[in-house]
């Protein structure tokens, strides 16, 4: 039996995994009570999974990611309460069956806010009042921000400016109670203008008395970008609010941006990439240890390479072929060299 990851890392942060519901059994079990404590749900706990139509919840997969964090004693992230995508359309839609960004009556479209508002906020409490003994960490609100500059012009944000962010995070508090810590968890928060965009709306909302616990940073990283400075500057940014900081969808690409020339299967894959990608982890984890404090937890967007949201994304740049190996675990769950790295 290798070391664990989790006990490496113990006096420093927990370390996390995604998972679907399927991935709980048989070798990924083992992997994921072997080398870690914590677990947050790829897809199980989306809007569009536990409530694909209005007052009809679909708690199967949930559940069984909840009930494996509670039988192995790990901790849960949540995610997630509020994103732009993977929302049902129901959320939009008005009352006379119109979306509702369509509206151009103000009287209507207050109304609509209200109703969008009101069943956010249904949305939010039965979702925490299930789950709250078992959840210690929520991703409240999810990508807010657009990597073009200021807030994403979403579907929420066009019906109710930054209103849905404040009442959800009001009420993800009144229901989660005050032990409960909440974050506003998003990509490319090393971005200096992007983490600036992010650092002005987190100050408002905190200026304004918004319950925000934390920045959640999404942490989808390729082998040379972006630099560890960029990196430590936007947690030293958050810290210095008196947030904490979480590492919510760690990996490592082999590819650059776009991934458009992606290795056709796992034997194409250069040793040198992979010993590459190792000192990226190395680097990275070095840091977060350095931070301490300031990190309480680090996550992977998955256990192994065999599952991967990446590889959807270099098949679509690379002309429906290719795979990305983004973990310290391969697709066979054998440990590679970035595994060593980061216990070393
Ligand atoms: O479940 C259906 C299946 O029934 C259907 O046959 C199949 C056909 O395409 O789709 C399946 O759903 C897919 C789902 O993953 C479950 O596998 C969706 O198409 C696919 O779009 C969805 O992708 C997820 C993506 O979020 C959606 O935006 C990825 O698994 C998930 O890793 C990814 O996670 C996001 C985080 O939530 C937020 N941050 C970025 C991160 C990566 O994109």
């Amino acid at each position: 039996q290798v070391a664990s990851l989790a006990d490496r890392y113990e006096d420093s942060f927990d370390i996390g995994a995604a998972v679907e519901p399927y991935q709980l059994e048989g070798r990924q079990g083992k992997i994921l009570k072997h080398h870690y404590n914590s677990l947050v749900a790829e897809n199980a706990m989306k809007p569009i999974s536990l409530q694909p139509e209005e007052g009809v919840w679909n708690w199967e997969g949930a559940d069984k990611i909840v009930e494996f964090a509670r039988e192995n004693d790990m901790e849960l992230r949540f995610h997630t309460l509020v994103w732009h995508s993977q929302v049902p359309e129901w959320f939009f839609v008005d009352i006379e069956g119109n979306l509702m960004v369509d509206e151009e009556d103000p009287n209507k479209q207050e109304a609509n806010k209200q109703l969008l508002l009101e069943r956010m906020k249904t949305h939010i409490k039965t979702v925490v009042e299930r789950y709250k003994d078992d959840v210690t960490s929520w991703d409240v609100v999810n990508e807010a921000i657009d990597d073009g500059g200021g807030l994403r012009n979403s579907a929420w944000y066009q019906i109710t400016g930054t209103d849905y962010i404040k009442v959800a995070f009001e009420t993800a508090r009144k229901y989660a109670g005050e032990d409960a810590k909440l974050y506003i968890n998003d990509y490319n928060t090393e971005v200096p203008s992007k983490r600036d965009d992010l650092y002005n709306l987190v100050k408002d909302l905190l200026d304004d008395g918004v319950p925000i616990d934390g920045v959640g940073h999404q942490a989808h990283i390729q082998i040379g970008w972006p630099t560890i400075e960029d990196t430590k500057a936007s947690f030293d940014l958050f810290s210095s609010l008196g947030l904490d900081n979480q590492v919510t969808e760690l990996d490592v690409s082999l590819y650059g941006w776009p991934p458009d020339n992606a290795y056709e299967s796992y034997d194409a894959i250069p040793e040198e990439d992979l010993q590459d990608q190792a000192e990226r982890y190395n680097q990275i984890f070095e840091l977060y240890e350095e931070l301490g404090a300031d990190i309480s937890s680090v996550t992977f967007w998955g256990i192994a390479d065999n599952h991967t949201w990446l590889d959807n994304r270099a098949r679509q740049y690379s002309g429906g072929v290719g795979v990305d190996a983004p973990f310290v675990f391969d697709h066979e769950y054998r440990v590679k060299p970035a595994f060593w790295k980061i216990i070393d």
